[in-house]
């Protein structure tokens, strides 16, 4: 068969969040975004990225990033586990998903079998190893979205990739000191020679009392992916990094990503350095209280709805079980609902590998006509 009779013969479907996304009438609420769309970016992203120009924002970095990017990413990390990193440890990617994709195949190369991801998950944890014939195996989540460590105790082989997501998409859980370090006494013992890929994208967005706590500070063996999309509201620049405290590994996947990437953008390299270093502290403060207020409106909602939820305390998002009200049907309402005119978009928990449930955004400054619209349609839903 030619690759044009393939081609015809193949489809290429689009995953569940782009459909509902797509079916979004003119005179939708988008509920459903992934990012801090309208939010106040923060002048020193955009004054570092002007700046650049004088700074050879024109040329191509080194494959691993620009090393003053690094260098920030390696002191930022050392801040929260104590390992004296250098710029050797960090590789700069296209966004998180790019740190995701080549930590990914450079282990595959490397001889991992089997992955493991959360049982509820970011889409790209299964597609991702699933590219590169990896075996994808869930790990299940207790009620309250924490590990079941003893079911995960079951399932763990010593040379498994296991991926970690603390503050979680979709779930908004934020993973204790406590939770973490009884993770890494289980792994410490039982994964002796893989690694944890620890996404901690959502790491700054945080909020009523909650602290976050990198993975890294519990367990060596850990491959940090995080990023600038959602800390400074600009995930249209695409910066992420990978950080390992094994060099080895970190010049391997230096060179699995320079066959995708080449190198990462470099004015887009010299935006994330203000956030790196926490100069952006106090707009990332303003992030979070809008959030906050915005997940106490949501969780009033939900609770006078009578719609079971757990409370995030971090990243954006609230993810309710509405199976009591929609049965099987989450993703037929999601599209209906935001088709319909003066809808609302929210999305099917499907997407994340849980049908029972719907994810819904707290990034948006028309929430509360979102709810009412929500409320709507749920109650007119049969
Ligand atoms: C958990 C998680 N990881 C990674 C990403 C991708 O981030 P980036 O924009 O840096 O590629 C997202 C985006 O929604 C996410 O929610």
């Amino acid at each position: 068969m030619s690759i044009d009779e393939r081609l015809a013969n193949t489809s290429f479907p689009l995953p569940a969040i782009r459909q509902v996304n797509m079916a979004k009438h003119q005179t939708g609420i988008s509920l459903g975004l992934g990012e801090l769309k309208g939010f106040e970016i923060d002048e020193r992203i955009k004054q570092s990225m002007t700046a650049s120009w004088g700074n050879g924002a024109a040329c191509y970095t080194q494959n691993a990033g620009l090393p003053q990017l690094r260098s920030a990413v390696a002191q930022h990390q050392q801040k929260e586990d104590g390992y004296n990193y250098t710029v050797e440890n960090v590789i700069v990617t296209i966004g998180v998903q790019n740190a995701v994709y080549s930590s990914i195949k450079t282990l595959a190369k490397l001889g991992a079998k089997r992955v493991l991801i959360p049982s509820i998950h970011f889409g790209i944890y299964k597609k991702i190893p699933s590219e590169f014939g990896l075996e994808v195996n869930t790990y299940p989540l207790n009620d309250d979205f924490s590990i079941n460590l003893k079911e995960l105790e079951i399932l763990l082989q010593k040379d498994d990739v296991m991926i970690l997501n603390s503050p979680s998409n979709p779930t908004g859980k934020v993973y204790s000191k406590d939770e973490l370090i009884s993770l890494s006494e289980l792994l410490k013992y039982k994964l002796t020679d893989g690694y944890v890929i620890s996404d901690e994208i959502y790491g700054q967005l945080v909020y009523d009392g909650e602290e976050f706590t990198s993975f890294s500070k519990y367990f060596d063996r850990t491959i940090v992916v995080d990023g600038i999309s959602k800390s400074g509201a600009v995930a249209g620049l695409r910066v992420g990094w990978v950080v390992t405290q094994n060099e080895k590994l970190a010049k391997a996947i230096t060179s699995n990503n320079a066959t995708v990437i080449s190198t990462p953008p470099t004015p887009n390299q010299w935006a994330a350095i203000p956030v790196v270093n926490s100069e952006t502290k106090n707009t990332i403060e303003k992030y979070n209280k809008v959030l906050l207020e915005n997940r106490d409106k949501v969780a009033f909602f939900l609770e006078k709805m009578n719609i079971p939820f757990n409370k995030p305390n971090g990243s954006f998002y609230i993810f309710p079980k509405v199976s009591s009200f929609l049965g099987d049907r989450v993703k037929e309402f999601c599209i209906e609902t935001a088709g319909k005119e003066n809808g609302v978009v929210v999305i099917p928990g499907v997407a994340f590998g849980a049908p029972e449930y719907l994810r819904i955004s707290l990034a948006s400054f028309e929430l509360e006509e979102g709810l009412v619209r929500l409320e709507k349609a749920l109650k007119e839903w049969k």
